[in-house]
């Protein structure tokens, strides 16, 4: 029989972590929407847009970036105690269904509550910074950070995780690619905190 999920890390998890549902059922979990419905929704949301700021919205972004990602925690490439345990509790061929399912879905928008910090943050965004050599993050993640195959979805995504991210890239502990490690090396904290605030509001 295929194995959708590990019923034992899930229903640890589950039992402890959320108590959200006895996970005797997940083994019959046959397509991506009743496993979304029953696991990832409960972090990410049920229509992909976590209200939780620590919690990426995955609604809208590229399905490829999203499957890249799932592989990345599952080789170890990028960690995260809660992502971690979930991802190696997911059978591996139900990754690109998954990625699919919430490339899908709607993004809906971040909320800007600093616009003075927000338009610093869109000359850096839009501009780069010339002082320490920052590029501009629009010539790869699109003017509008509608992002692509290639550059993911930043826009409406809430700045805390915005600002985790980037602290992981800067301190090489997330290793999922060299040029935004590139890119997080030369962010100072300042800048980090405008751009993660316009990011919200694009
Ligand atoms: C217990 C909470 C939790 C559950 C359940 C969960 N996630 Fe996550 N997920 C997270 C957190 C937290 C992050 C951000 C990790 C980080 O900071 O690097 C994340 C990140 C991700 C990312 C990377 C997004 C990006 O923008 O790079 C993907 C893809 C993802 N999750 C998919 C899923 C899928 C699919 C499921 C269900 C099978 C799921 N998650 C279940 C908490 C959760
Ligand atoms: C040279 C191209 C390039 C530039 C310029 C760039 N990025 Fe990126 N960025 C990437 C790539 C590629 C990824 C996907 C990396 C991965 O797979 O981990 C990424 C990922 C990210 C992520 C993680 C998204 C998520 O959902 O986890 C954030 C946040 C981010 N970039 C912010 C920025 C900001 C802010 C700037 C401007 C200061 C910027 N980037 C400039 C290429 C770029």
């Amino acid at each position: 029989m295929r194995r959708l999920v590990n019923p034992g890390v899930l229903r640890a998890w589950l039992i402890l972590g959320a108590g959200i549902v006895d996970a005797t059922g997940l083994a019959l979990a046959a397509d991506p929407s009743q496993l979304t419905g029953m696991v990832c929704a409960a972090c990410h949301g049920a229509d992909g847009n976590s209200t939780d700021p620590t919690v990426p919205k995955l609604a809208g972004m590229d399905q490829e970036y999203l499957l890249r990602q799932l592989k990345a925690f599952s080789s170890g490439k990028r960690r995260d105690e809660r992502m971690v345990d979930i991802v190696m509790a997911v059978d591996p061929d139900d990754f690109v269904g998954l990625a699919s399912y919430y490339g899908q879905m709607k993004p809906k928008p971040g909320q800007v509550t600093d616009a003075a910090l927000a338009a610093k943050g869109k000359s850096v965004f839009d501009d780069g910074n010339t002082d320490t050599g920052v590029p501009a993050c629009a010539g790869c993640h699109q003017p509008d950070g509608r992002g692509n195959a290639r550059f993911p979805r930043l826009a409406g995504q809430h700045q805390g995780y915005v600002l985790k991210q980037l602290a992981e890239y800067r301190s090489g502990r997330r290793a999922t690619d060299p040029l935004m490690t590139a890119v997080g090396k030369r962010l100072t904290d300042d800048d980090a905190k405008a751009l993660a605030e316009y990011i919200a509001g694009l």
